[in-house]
């Protein structure tokens, strides 16, 4: 079999390998790590990982060769949470965040998301198309092969939703980086409707889910359930929905009052309920049981300055399997460096630098569902790769804030070269 890339002498060679599901409690450390490692591609797949080529691989001149020395390879990172497609920014936020302002109530004064509905509502594809791409380019350069996109900027303006769906079916058709879609039109109660939440609640259940459903516009389906945002009640009745119409389930589960979000996700058997900051004790038992993934966003809290973050320490202990992602989006996460969403992770939440490469690759693809064909360095996957400028893991999450991706691998082909 002959090999089309070869990456040799790789001082740290970080396979991942093992079952493909979430991986919890101190299955989570184990990385499969190999010194002097070798990793060899045939076209889009990988075909060997070891550290002594076999013979029925072969290489000739047409093989490109990598040198691995002083590098630390990994599976391609998975951002797992983020909200790729939207118009506009929020810089205008600060001061008022400086001032003090939470961000519930930035957006009880139809601040907040209500100000990016505006943006995206008023943008054109072309424009979301651009600005989204523009970010995708950046995530890759951090070593992101595949991202998750949530629509939520249209809200009650049901064709605003489907644009940014169909923007980032697009990006996932032009660009290196896979996309996974997720249907968010319940991101917040529109304005008009603040005295009839439920009338919402109605028309996204019988007029938005079947259309996105139908049109395969989403893998999965996801509520913002908090305090003034959508209830538990209304967050189930959308979530069982969507789980008639075949969707997948997702949570924005207790991020900031403790509402009970980590109970509902493990009532529905959601594939993950993310954030978590204010998760019960109960609530993480009840996702153990229930195997839900914890997809945990310390740049969220980071930069909502509330100085909580999720337990990601009573997660692991627990036993919940934990994912992590930059919830890339314009008001509580405006950074696309999963990089440093890693090393908050470990510094802040404490997450060994073991715990944080498990969660951004073979845990994330699993709440993704694509734990079968990424998210670990095994032959039959698909070679998706990053090779870090970095002599170890460790040194990527303690060198914090910058950028160490020497060279992104994607399908067995370079894409992004420092
Ligand atoms: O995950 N919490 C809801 N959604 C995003 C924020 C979106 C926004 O502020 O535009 C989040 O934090
Ligand atoms: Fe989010």
């Amino acid at each position: 079999m002959k090999a089309t890339l070869v990456i040799k002498d790789i001082d740290n060679l970080i396979t991942m390998q093992g079952e493909n599901r979430p991986r919890a409690g101190r299955e989570a450390s184990q990385i499969g790590l190999i010194k002097n490692g070798i990793v060899a591609i045939k076209d889009d797949r990988i075909i060997y990982v070891g550290d002594k080529l076999p013979e029925y691989i072969e290489i000739d001149e047409s093989t490109t060769i990598l040198d691995g020395r002083g590098k630390t390879v990994t599976p391609g990172l998975i951002d797992s949470h983020t909200h790729l497609v939207h118009g506009g920014s929020r810089e205008n936020e600060l001061a008022m965040k400086l001032k003090g302002a939470s961000y519930l109530d930035i957006l009880k004064a139809g601040g907040g998301i209500h100000s990016t509905v505006k943006a995206t509502r008023e943008a054109s594809f072309e424009e979301l198309y651009n600005k989204a791409k523009k970010s995708l380019d950046i995530m890759l350069s951090f070593g992101v092969t595949t991202v998750e996109a949530k629509s939520g900027y249209g809200i009650s303006d049901f064709d605003t939703e489907l644009k940014q769906l169909k923007v980032a079916k697009k990006l996932d058709e032009d660009h290196p980086v896979d996309i996974v879609s997720t249907f968010m039109g319940a991101h917040a109660i529109p304005l008009e409707y603040h005295d009839y939440p439920d009338s919402f609640v109605d028309i996204i259940i019988e007029e938005m889910l079947p259309i996105v459903a139908e049109e395969k516009l989403a893998k999965f389906c996801d509520v913002f359930c908090e305090e003034g945002v959508f209830s538990i009640q209304q967050s189930r009745k959308i979530l069982l929905k969507a789980k008639e119409l075949g969707l997948g389930l997702k949570l924005h589960a207790d991020e900031i009052k403790p509402l009970g979000g980590a109970e509902l996700a493990a009532e529905l058997a959601c594939i993950s309920a993310d954030h978590l900051v204010a998760a019960s004790d109960q609530g993480i038992k009840a996702m153990a049981e229930r195997g839900v993934i914890a997809n945990l966003l310390p740049g969220t809290s980071f930069n909502l300055q509330t100085g909580k973050y999720a337990k990601a320490r009573k997660l692991v202990e627990e036993c919940v399997a934990v994912a992590l992602s930059t919830d890339y989006n314009p008001g509580s996460c405006p950074t696309e460096n999963i990089q440093l969403i890693m090393s908050l992770a470990s510094l802040i939440m404490k997450l060994t630098p073991e715990e944080v490469i498990t969660a951004v690759t073979i845990n994330g693809a699993a709440s993704l569902g694509i734990e079968e064909e990424y998210g670990s360095l095994e032959p039959g996957k698909y070679a998706d790769l990053v090779i870090f400028d970095a002599p170890n893991l460790e040194y990527i999450i303690y060198h914090f804030g910058i950028n160490h991706t020497d060279k992104v691998i994607k399908n067995g082909i370079i894409v992004y070269e420092k």
